[in-house]
């Protein structure tokens, strides 16, 4: 199926590693110029490389961008860089790391603000300093989308997941309200929530709870996958794909949506 972005531009935030970066891979695959960001250089620049191999893509189409999505002066200037280069912005997709995992006496208060910066302020900066260009390329040639990575833990809290449940319900928020508003203007807006994907985070969250429980990663791992109707853990690339359809040609009339990517884990009707 041909997804309808050739030489679309992308922004795809949180891209060094995991999630981020296989969506950027497979935006490049399908044709678009992709911006990617993360907070240290060496590793964004590795990642742009990585992506312009294995999509086989020309130097070019890939802009590397140091930018911690924390900090709002960053952002303006990533978008500023991104549209300089490739002389527009139809696609937004913001993503960062995960908070830290614990339970509600792990956290002091610095710590909530800097989980809500991390997941929630980030993706709001990152919409309000892409919709000028994004409202440009919806007058435009008319494909204009913004989609967030949240997390399934925003549909079903997840118990040592404090942080993410309650930074990524306000994406959800932000998100609903962002669709409405910006759907007479032709531009979708809606979320994705991944389950249980391999990535680095995903590492780091099986060793928090080894470390908590004394279980080891492989029944950890294990657990994770049987709670699943599909009783395995996705893939980044199974991730990346649904991600490129809700920001493609083909996903014109899907908005204020979110779409869980989580192998069955979720088990509400709805
Ligand atoms: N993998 C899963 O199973 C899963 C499940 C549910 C939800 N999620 C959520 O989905 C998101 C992506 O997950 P992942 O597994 O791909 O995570 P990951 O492997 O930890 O990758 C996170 C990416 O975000 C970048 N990043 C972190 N902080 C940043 C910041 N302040 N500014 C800019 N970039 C930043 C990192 O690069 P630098 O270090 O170079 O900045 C890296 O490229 C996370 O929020 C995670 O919590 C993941």
């Amino acid at each position: 199926m041909d997804l309808g972005i050739r030489d679309r531009i992308a922004f795809v935030a949180g891209a060094s590693r995991g999630l981020g970066r296989a969506v950027a891979l497979e935006l490049a695959r399908e044709g678009c110029r992709v911006a990617v960001c993360s907070r240290d250089p060496g590793r964004i620049e590795e990642a742009a490389t990585y992506i312009r191999e294995a999509a086989g893509i020309s130097w070019e189409h890939v802009l590397p961008v140091a930018c911690d999505v924390t900090d709002e002066a960053q952002i303006e200037e990533a978008m500023l860089r991104t549209v300089g280069h490739f002389g527009g912005l139809h696609i937004l997709v913001t993503n960062a790391g995960g908070p830290p995992a614990g339970f509600v006496d792990d956290f002091d208060a610095a710590q909530w603000r800097a989980a809500l910066e991390l997941n929630l302020m980030s993706t709001i900066n990152l919409c309000r300093h892409a919709l000028p260009h994004l409202r440009k390329a919806a007058a435009g040639d008319g494909l204009a989308r913004i989609l967030m990575i949240t997390s399934v833990s925003a549909k079903e809290p997840i118990p040592n997941l404090y942080l993410s449940n309650v930074a990524r319900a306000g994406v959800q928020g932000f998100a609903k309200s962002l669709a409405l508003e910006l759907g007479p203007e032709g531009i979708t807006v809606n979320t994705i929530l991944p389950g249980y994907t391999r990535t680095d985070r995903l590492v780091e969250l099986a060793e928090a709870i080894r470390a908590r429980t004394g279980s080891s990663v492989e029944e950890i791992e294990r657990g994770w996958a049987e709670a699943n109707a599909l009783r395995r853990i996705g893939t980044e690339a199974e991730f990346a794909a649904a991600a490129a359809f809700l920001v493609s040609a083909r996903a014109g009339y899907i908005t204020g949506t979110a779409l869980v990517v989580d192998g069955g884990r979720v088990k509400h009707l709805l």
